[in-house]
């Protein structure tokens, strides 16, 4: 019998998702996927009150989670951190029975106010897989498989971009939907 279709569960946390370009464009690409689900946090709730147990079964029917957003100060929007630090429980995600999001994948999609290029060492910065530890570190903290992580962005002429990065972006998700990864690291 074939698997189930695998389904993405796509945390969207953009403050300002109506005057976006580029995470616009790539929930464009998005929902061209079969099997991502999106879920738009500064929507659902603006003020920071979560549904926390809706929110879990969200999580909970996802083979794979994506954490999309612009990056503000070298980092994840402020109610993307405020749904992690409510959602994310001890005894659910992790610690003592806090399994519920063992061998999910996680990705990271964000963009940049410039290329994503301009970070690294050749550029004096930290590159954006450093930046981006403590998401990773999260992921491996609940027994997920870390997917690595996609940018965008670029210094000029942005809009001439959108539709490779949409269609970038679907791919990448297409891959995931598709593609089995290794079970869990026990890796804390
Ligand atoms: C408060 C704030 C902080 C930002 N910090 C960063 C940053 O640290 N690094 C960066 O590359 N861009 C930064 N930006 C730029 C945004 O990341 C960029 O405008 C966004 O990713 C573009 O995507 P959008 O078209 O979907 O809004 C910041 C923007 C704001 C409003």
């Amino acid at each position: 019998m074939p698997d189930a279709p695998r389904i993405i569960q796509l945390i969207i946390a953009h403050p300002h998702l109506a005057a976006s370009r580029i995470n616009a464009a790539l929930l464009r690409g998005a929902a061209t996927v079969a099997g991502v689900e999106v879920h738009d946090l500064y929507h659902h709730a603006p003020d920071g009150w979560f549904d926390v147990r809706a929110e879990q079964a969200r999580l909970l029917r996802a083979d794979a989670v994506v954490l999309q957003f612009p990056l503000h100060w070298y980092s994840v929007t402020p109610l993307l951190k405020a749904w992690m630090d409510e959602v994310l429980l001890a005894g659910w995600a992790y610690g003592r029975d806090g399994t519920a999001l063992r061998g999910k994948g996680l990705l990271v999609a964000t963009t940049c106010g410039g290329d994503p290029d301009d970070y690294g060492r050749h550029a004096g910065q930290f590159t954006l897989t450093e930046l981006l530890r403590p998401l990773e570190a999260t992921a491996r903290y609940c027994g997920m498989h870390y997917l690595g992580h996609v940018a965008y962005g670029a210094n000029e002429n942005v809009n001439d971009h959108l539709a490779g990065w949409a269609s970038d972006y679907a791919n990448r998700l297409s891959q995931i939907v598709q593609a089995p990864w290794p079970p869990a690291a026990d890796s804390r």
